[in-house]
């Protein structure tokens, strides 16, 4: 069993847990995930390592609760436990002095871009943040990311009908006018999908963070396959980091829907194309 140190409301439905893992915080990196299971009946759900303490033993998660199992685990009170916290899984970010890089992110992955561009900060990196949200009422995380980034912007929008791109103006923007080395995107698949699509105008290296479905996290069910440049790729073995200008996005967004109307979702703003926020 895991047990939960603390936990945090850090937004409507958007919940922070500190977790006792030791196994997992020695070896964490940037851009991995784990995968929890709440009891021994329960769905295995992919989260992302949002930060760990080595010395602690204990690594945060930060998930969005949309539905039965993740509300479930919002249930689970200080002091509680889980049943399995397996992880970390997936490779690491690919971090390195790349010069100028632009960080697009959406919906609840401010947690999971916190590590990733903390470690690029460090390698001597300029960043620039864009963080892109419903409302200000579902913003988190901002003034973590402002203190690491170099300049920050935050976008906000109804997406009730369509995650379209409220975030590729100032993206454009960006691009337009400052020398750009490298973007990296994670969040909703339609924004990710967009970001390609507007940085391969542009002919800069981009970086997608890829979130399919998954079950066993290991590369053994196949649930979380992806085409990437013609290939099938298992996101949880070979990712969840890939190439975005090689990324087909038609499929990747038609296996991410497949079960939306099956789930009773408790978002507010979802998008109803990538089933998202
Ligand atoms: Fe099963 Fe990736 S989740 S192969």
């Amino acid at each position: 069993m895991y047990n939960i140190l603390s936990k945090i409301n850090l937004a409507p439905n958007i919940h922070l847990f500190k977790v006792e893992a030791p196994n997992v915080a020695r070896k964490a990196q940037p851009g991995q995930f784990v995968i929890v299971r709440v009891d021994e009946r329960g769905e295995r759900i992919p989260l992302s390592i949002g930060g760990w303490d080595r010395e602690e033993g204990s690594v945060t998660i930060i998930f969005n609760e949309v539905g039965r199992t993740t509300s479930k685990l919002a249930a689970v009170p200080e002091g509680g436990s889980i049943a399995n916290f397996v992880g970390p899984l997936g490779l690491p970010a690919h971090i390195d002095k790349f010069g100028t890089v632009v960080c697009v992110v959406g919906g609840y992955s401010v947690a999971t871009i916190a590590p990733v561009i903390r470690a690029l900060k460090e390698a001597g990196n300029k960043i620039i943040t864009i963080i892109r949200t419903p409302t200000r009422e579902t913003l988190f995380g901002d003034e973590q990311l402002r203190n690491i980034s170099d300049q920050l912007k935050i976008v906000t929008g109804d997406i009730s009908f369509d995650c379209d791109g409220f975030v590729i103006e100032p993206l454009k923007e960006i691009l337009e006018n400052e020398t750009v080395d490298r973007v990296i995107t994670i969040g909703p698949a339609c924004v990710m999908k967009l970001v390609s699509s507007t940085t391969k105008l542009f002919g800069i290296k981009t970086i997608a963070s890829l979130n399919p479905i998954m079950i066993d996290g290991t590369g053994m069910c196949g649930v979380c396959r992806v085409i990437v440049g013609g290939e099938t790729k298992f996101a949880c073995v070979d990712g969840p980091e890939f190439d975005a200008h090689q990324v087909d996005w038609t499929t990747l967004l038609a296996r991410r829907c497949t079960y939306s109307g099956d789930v009773q979702s408790t978002v507010q703003y979802q998008c109803t194309t990538c089933a998202q926020w």
